[in-house]
């Protein structure tokens, strides 16, 4: 009965698309949820940063190696300034966090990137630049 031998082979390429199919089916909602995890929203009351403290730590910025490593809305070799706004609620625990962490440098939060330590700023002027970089949260 040749007719059957030849229907096994369609068959099995047939479950072999299918599985394909599957498989590749998944690949989308992945796509979707990785920016949510990347940026991690941390919940919590914000407060508002004057707009004389922001203006003069985007100054700061301007006067250091920052852009070199940051974009305000896309993600560099370190993640956008937007991004940052929008996983740390504005508060002085976070300000202070972070501050410290410019100046001291580091890794892990966003990814295996390295930011580079920055000794010679002050922790009043990181506190500074952390107010206008979440400043930008909306
Ligand atoms: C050599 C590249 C580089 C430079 C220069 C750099 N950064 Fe970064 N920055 C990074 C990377 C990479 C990360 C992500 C670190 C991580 O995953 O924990 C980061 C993270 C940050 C964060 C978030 C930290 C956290 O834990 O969420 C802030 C705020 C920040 N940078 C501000 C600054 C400021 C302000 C300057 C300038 C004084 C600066 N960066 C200069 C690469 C850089």
């Amino acid at each position: 009965m040749p007719g059957k031998k030849k229907l096994l082979v369609p068959a099995g390429i047939l479950s072999f698309i299918i599985l394909y199919a599957l498989s590749c089916g998944n690949e989308p909602k992945q796509a979707i949820r990785k920016p949510v995890d990347y940026i991690k929203p941390i919940p919590g009351p914000s407060d508002s940063v004057p707009l004389t403290t922001a203006q003069k730590g985007e100054v700061l910025i301007g006067y250091s190696d920052c852009h070199s490593c940051h974009k305000e809305d896309k993600r560099s070799v370190g993640p956008a300034f937007k991004d940052i706004a929008k996983r740390y609620p504005v508060n002085d625990a976070y300000i202070d966090y972070l501050s410290k962490k410019i100046i001291r440098g580091g890794s892990g939060g966003w990814g295996a990137a390295v930011m580079t330590p920055h000794p010679e700023l002050s922790l009043e002027n990181a506190k500074t630049m952390v107010r206008y970089i979440l400043s930008m949260r909306k």
